[in-house]
Parts: structure tokens; C-alpha cells; sequence
């Protein structure tokens, strides 16, 4: 049973539900109605700018009728009607404390225990059913990171991958590039050298959320693929001494890369980004690509340089890291804004082929979305009438 009561002189709505109890201003509630003058009916979009409610809207009498409340605002008189399960879906009146560093529900951090359970799905699976694909995206989100296998093994197989969820972005790289040993490489990621974990081209701004890579051939020893959830460095970091965590998300380092063919790219961005509440939303580190630091203040120099070594030393932990073979035909996903990719060395003798794009992540999302509202029928977000 819904109960609804105007306070505050008209500036506020509050409506009780049980124990709940929420307040909602008039003013935000004038912008979010979703009348069809103040929301196109087709498309959602608003209509009206903030400049056309009056400054001193106010709540003038009130309704409510089973779950329907309508309000009468004033000095417009305009009645509109909420769908009080909308409101209570969407209050912001509650608990706002966050710590910094917070996660986003839904997103588990994890370490080497996953191992046991690396999320996969197979590539028939996912194109030719809904629910399977809805499944590996969410993995996606959940975890940062998604193997897929049994796909096909051909030449630039890996857009296949990306035509599941949205498209590839094409870099300086190319539109895929070639992870194989070459007589005179231009990115250490050409040679068979061992990797440190590290996030891709943190000197793009902005970077590129998503990497696929994908095994074409694979006979020669080692090349293990490992990756290392940066979220799970984070809270560590956290945890040891939180002023480690706070020096390496007030400052920005740099990075930069230089390369054939008139490139010069360069980023001013912190090795962990929170949102202005504390959110954490990235994590950024390639040692190969790092640039001078100057944007720290010299006192605080010291700390960042130990929490930096902390960072790197939790990420080279093999508590902390995932490690699989990726055999042809097989790929792996990662969200480049949280898991950092790595691969063990690997000898000359046989080949191991991979091939590498890019791609973002608001297409991933956007069908995880899609795909949520079709296999759950729920209502579209945001939509209350
Ligand atoms: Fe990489």
C-alpha cells in the first residue's frame, strides 16, 4: 500500500512504502515526468530544456490511485502521473556514503581461485542462441574478461567475434594487427618475448575498451596467455595502505607512444581512475608505454613511486593471475579499462599465431541491454508510463 504526502511547502514528494520511506524534490520530478509533452512517446528523448520549468515549480495537490500518483505542479497547473514502482526504482534518497574505490553491482572481483571456472562459451553457442550469448556478455561484465571456443580458424576470424556485440576500431594498428614473432618488430608485442600483464595503449585517449585476441595456429612451446583483474589490484592496493590507493587515483601519470608511420600519441591519466563519488571505473598500466610523470608534486613523489612499485608488484602475483592456452580457434575478450593481458615467452620452434583488435564497450553493453529486455521481458529503462 502506497502512501504519498506533499512536504516541505510543495518542495517535496515523499511516499511511503512499508518501513520504506523516500522523498523526491518537485524540481526532479518535473524533469523526469514522462508525459508525451515532456518525452517524445516514439523515441524516449525529452522534450523540454531545464530553462522551460520554473525555477520555483512546486508540488500544488496530489493523487494517488492504486500505483498511479499524479501531482499537480504549480505555477505551471499541469498534472502529471508516476508510476509510483518507477519512482521507488529510481529514489536517491538513501544511503550515499560510499567508500572510495566502490565497485558497480555486479562486478566480482577475482584472483588466481578463478582459474578453476574461467568463464567460456563456445562460438556456436553464442551466435545461434540468445540466452548463451546474453550469458558470455554478462561474464563479460561480471568478471572483465570471457574466453570463447570452438570458432573458426581463418584470417582475420576475430571480426566474427566483434559482429557479435557491436564493431571494431580501427587504430593506427589497423583494423586487426599480428601477434607473431617478426625479424624487426616495431612493438615488443611482435617478438616472442614474455609480456608483463599490462591494460593496451593507455597513450590513446580516448582508449580502446575492448581487445579481443584471437589463436590462429598454435604449435610452439609456452605463450601462455595470463590476465590479472586490475579492479582486484586496486582493492588490494586498498587494503595494504590506503594512501597508496589514494596518490595513485589523485594524480595522472602519462604515456606515450611513438611509432612508425607519423604516430605520436600521448594520455595524462591516473593508473586508477575514480568517478568524482569514488567509483572505481579504470585502472591503466603498461610499463612499456609509461612516460615521464610530472604531474605529481614533488612531496608527494616518494608515495607515488611506492605505491606504483606496490601496484606493479601485486600484478606481477601469481595469486592474482588467470592463466590459459589459447589453442586456433579459441579467443579471449577482456575489458581493457579493468583486466590487464599478459603472455608467458615462447620459442622460436612452431608457430603460434594470434590476431588483435579493438572495440568499446557501449555497443557491448547496449546489446547486453537488449538482450536482457528480450529474454526477461522487462520493462526499458527508464520508462514509467
Ligand atoms: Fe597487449
Amino acid at each position: 500500500m502506497i502512501k504519498a504526502s506533499i512536504s516541505d511547502n510543495g518542495n517535496q514528494l515523499v511516499i511511503a512504502e512499508g518501513e520504506q520511506r523516500v522523498r523526491f524534490h518537485a524540481i526532479w520530478l518535473r524533469d523526469n515526468a514522462w508525459d508525451p509533452d515532456t518525452r517524445s512517446v516514439s523515441n524516449g528523448q525529452r522534450l523540454i530544456s531545464l530553462g522551460e520549468i520554473p525555477a520555483d515549480i512546486s508540488i500544488g495537490a496530489l493523487q494517488v490511485s492504486g500505483d498511479e500518483i499524479s501531482i499537480t505542479f504549480q505555477p505551471e497547473n499541469r498534472t502529471i502521473s508516476y508510476q509510483a514502482k518507477w519512482l521507488m526504482a529510481h529514489s536517491y534518497d538513501g544511503e550515499s556514503a560510499h567508500k572510495r574505490g566502490w565497485l558497480r553491482q555486479g562486478i566480482e572481483t577475482w584472483g588466481s581461485e578463478l582459474n578453476d571456472q574461467v568463464p567460456v562459451a563456445s562460438f556456436d553457442a553464442v551466435q545461434s542462441d540468445t540466452a548463451a550469448l546474453r550469458n558470455w556478455l554478462h561474464a563479460i561484465e561480471r568478471y572483465g574478461f570471457a574466453k570463447l571456443a570452438n570458432g573458426p580458424v581463418y584470417d582475420q576470424a576475430l571480426f566474427s567475434v566483434v559482429e557479435l556485440f557491436g564493431y571494431v576500431r580501427e587504430t593506427n594498428y589497423g583494423r586487426h594487427f599480428e601477434v607473431r614473432t617478426e625479424v624487426n618488430p616495431t612493438n615488443l608485442a611482435y617478438t616472442g618475448l614474455g609480456l608483463q600483464a599490462h591494460t593496451d595503449n593507455p597513450y590513446r585517449d580516448p582508449v580502446p575498451t575492448v581487445q579481443v585476441l584471437y589463436c590462429l595456429e598454435s604449435s610452439a612451446a609456452g605463450g601462455e596467455n595470463k590476465v590479472v583483474d586490475g579492479f582486484a589490484v586496486a582493492q588490494r592496493l586498498h587494503q595494504e595502505n590506503p594512501e597508496w590507493f589514494d596518490v595513485l587515483s589523485r594524480y595522472c601519470a602519462r604515456f606515450e607512444y611513438q611509432g612508425a608511420n607519423d604516430v605520436l600519441l600521448r594520455a595524462r591519466k591516473p593508473l586508477i581512475e575514480l568517478a568524482p563519488d569514488g567509483e572505481l571505473i579504470a585502472v591503466r598500466f603498461n610499463n612499456r608505454s609509461a612516460a615521464a610523470i610530472t604531474d605529481v608534486p614533488f612531496e608527494d613523489m616518494e608515495l607515488f613511486y611506492a605505491a606504483y612499485r606496490r601496484m606493479a608488484g601485486l600484478i606481477d602475483d601469481p595469486s592474482m593471475e588467470v592463466s590459459f592456452r589459447l589453442e586456433p580457434g579459441e579467443c579471449f575478450l577482456v575489458d581493457n579499462t579493468r583486466v590487464l593481458h599478459a603472455r608467458n615467452g615462447y620459442s622460436g620452434e612452431g608457430t603460434r599465431w594470434l590476431q588483435g583488435c579493438y572495440a568499446d564497450k557501449d555497443a557491448l553493453y547496449s546489446k547486453l541491454q537488449v538482450l536482457n529486455l528480450e529474454i526477461d521481458g522487462a520493462q526499458r529503462a527508464g520508462v514509467g508510463t
